[in-house]
């Protein structure tokens, strides 16, 4: 059995910089066509400037047939100036603005400590200018339980923005509750977004305990209970144009980790369309797996569709356990295992 589907994008990605964005290009740029590129290094990429320069280092790391485009973002800040939105969009390499609330996850220490109080004339300026603000939809208030921050996130900041400020194009990335879906299903559709990551598809949080402790199930947002990664299967698959793929791909050093404090981020970019097709296989929904992956996210960003394809063939093909580079290796997701679909570039 084969399939051939519209080339996807990956609607959130991070490649890193360095030795690592070498590493693991490649895996994005074989089946991705695009991918909105995650501005969370070290230091963020807090400028249009900084973001020109990081889309020159990635398009260097690609092989030289590679019609892979990255597509970048800036790392909102309390100091973001609503004139860097300008230039944001001016540079015409810009395509989003990432809010992660301050202490939410990887690098996030320089993100928003109150959005609503310290952004608004910012978020002003991007809806006039038409540039999304993609969101980590986590609060950081450690004293509401991890498995309640993506709900309470929704109640505290969500709401209060769209109904503030309805022209901004909101994606709310990966999300992982019921809630989020009941959100983006009740604003506007072609205002409020998700993304969603194949993890969050098939996982829940038992898998962070199978067997032993799993560093490799481990994310942010955590994974939820089995009720919301059905809730999110079933939007996902009923063909919804609110829902688009992105992958959260968040390669780390195995030492990173499987170690005591370790790092949350799984590296899927190799498996990811596999995992979808099989996600939508299971659901009786093969057929909405394109506009999934290859329609409904360059729509809400008002980007053409891809014109490539890519075949999907249902064969067994087992992933590997590690992929070795000089610097360590990277444990991919469903490491080991054997999946039912391969992707085939053409
Ligand atoms: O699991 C995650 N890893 N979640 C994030 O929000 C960041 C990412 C990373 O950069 O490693
Ligand atoms: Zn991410």
């Amino acid at each position: 059995m084969e399939l051939t589907i519209t080339q996807p994008d990956d609607w959130h990605l991070h490649l890193r910089d360095g030795d690592l964005l070498k590493a693991v290009i490649f895996d994005s740029a074989k089946h991705f066509g695009r991918a909105i590129v995650m501005p969370n290094l070290r230091p963020p990429i807090t400028t249009t400037a900084a973001a020109v320069d990081y889309r020159e280092s990635i398009l260097k790391a690609l092989p030289t047939d590679s019609n892979f485009t990255p597509l970048m973002t800036i790392y909102l800040t309390d100091m973001t100036s609503p004139n860097e939105i300008k230039l944001a969009k001016r540079s015409g390499v810009v395509y989003g603005v990432k809010l992660y609330p301050a202490g939410a996850t990887t690098n996030s220490q320089d993100g928003v400590t109150d959005l609503l109080g310290k952004c608004f004339p910012v978020l002003e300026e991007m809806a006039e200018e038409n540039i999304p603000l993609l969101v980590h939809g986590e609060v950081t208030d450690p004293s509401v339980d991890i498995f309640d921050r993506e709900k309470v996130f929704i109640e505290t900041t969500l709401e209060p923005l769209v109904q503030r400020l309805p022209q901004l194009k909101v994606v709310m990335e990966h999300i992982t509750t019921v809630d989020a879906v009941k959100f983006v299903e009740s604003c506007k559709e072609g205002s409020v977004a998700a993304t969603v990551t194949p993890q969050h598809l098939l996982l829940n949080r038992n898998s962070l305990f199978q067997g032993g402790l799993q560093p490799h199930n481990y994310c942010l947002p955590v994974l939820k209970r089995e009720i919301h990664r059905k809730a999110i299967v079933s939007a996902v698959t009923s063909g919804s144009k609110r829902f688009f793929l992105g992958t959260d791909s968040a390669p780390h050093e195995r030492r990173k980790k499987e170690c005591p404090c370790g790092c949350a981020g799984i590296y899927n970019s190799p498996v990811a369309l596999s995992l979808y097709a099989k996600v939508f296989e299971e659901a009786g929904a093969l057929d909405k797996l394109e506009a999934f992956a290859s329609f409904n996210g360059p729509d809400f960003y008002g980007l053409p569709r891809n014109n490539s394809k890519i075949k999907l063939r249902k064969a067994p093909w087992r992933v590997p356990e590690s992929l070795s580079f000089p610097f360590g290796d990277i444990v991919p997701m469903f490491a080991g295992e054997t999946l039912e679909w391969e992707p085939i570039p053409i």
